[in-house]
């Protein structure tokens, strides 16, 4: 199983911070945001993990991630996307890094409170992706059940959504997503939609719809952001991150300490 975490995009709903460092490197309380879902892919055990950057501030994600896992034995490698073209595209600029894997794919700027260990581990094949009750499904790509929990339909930001199950942004695909995506066809706003590759396993029979546990936050606008970090305060989530990220972390500063006191 591999890990990719998609950290593109332009961030504009969050000017003027996305004007100076990239969205997903902005702070969630006493961490960058980026953290959260590589704790979510270190956590699971994944060892290789592509990050998806923008090109104006990919030079900080060197500077912060570059060398940080080595010693873990965590390999990080990391692609420019030149214009965000939809979340689906991760698939096509990962086709090298995958070779042919299974892989969790991860939005950089989805903050989960829930552990996703089991549901990565057990993955066998076929498309495994989760469903949040919301109070604004519209904003989101929405999942309708039938009383059985069977998959009705997938829709991305419908504005009559089915229900209120958005679809969070952790997705967990097998080898033939690269496949998949490279037919698809941008949507009417332009994108290559992620739920509709999603869709596209629906149809299969081979999508597997799990409920996630604890709080989830988008972190798009200045709400969401705020929001995500007095929760990640109140509930010390940071603290909770797997002991091996925190201890890079802490390596990490304590090198920095030492590389500016030498000057
Ligand atoms: C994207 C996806 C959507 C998903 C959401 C989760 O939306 O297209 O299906 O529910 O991420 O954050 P976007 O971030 O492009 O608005």
């Amino acid at each position: 199983m591999k890990g990719i975490i998609l950290a593109g995009g332009t961030g504009t709903r969050l000017l003027p911070l996305t004007a100076i460092t990239s969205k997903q490197l902005l702070p969630v309380y006493d961490r960058p945001m980026i953290f959260y879902p590589l704790n979510t892919l270190i956590s699971a055990g994944i060892k290789d993990i592509l990050i998806i950057v923008a090109p104006n501030h990919s030079g900080n994600y060197l500077n912060l991630l570059g060398s940080m896992f080595r010693k873990f034995g965590v390999n990080i490698s990391f692609i420019v996307q030149k214009e965000p073209r939809g979340l689906a595209e991760a698939y096509l600029l990962a086709e090298d890094f995958l070779d042919d894997q299974p892989s969790t794919l991860v939005l950089g700027d989805n903050v989960f409170e829930d552990d996703f260990t089991e549901a990565i581990q057990s993955f066998q094949g076929g498309g495994r992706v989760f469903a949040k009750e919301v109070p604004d499904p519209e904003r989101f790509g929405v999942v309708e059940f039938d009383a059985d929990q069977k998959v009705l339909s997938i829709e991305e930001k419908p504005v009559a959504p089915k229900s209120h199950f958005a679809i969070p942004g952790i997705y967990i695909f097998d080898a033939e997503a690269v496949a998949v995506a490279k037919k698809l066809a941008p949507s009417e706003r332009g994108e290559l939609e992620i739920t509709d590759l999603q869709r596209h396993y629906l149809k299969q029979g081979n999508l597997d719809v799990r409920m996630v546990s604890g709080a989830w936050f988008d972190t798009g606008t200045h709400e969401a952001l705020f929001e995500a970090g007095a929760y990640a305060k109140e509930k010390k989530l940071g603290e909770r991150f797997h002991p091996m990220i925190n201890e890079a972390i802490a390596i990490f500063n304590q090198e920095f300490k030492k590389s500016v006191s030498l000057k």
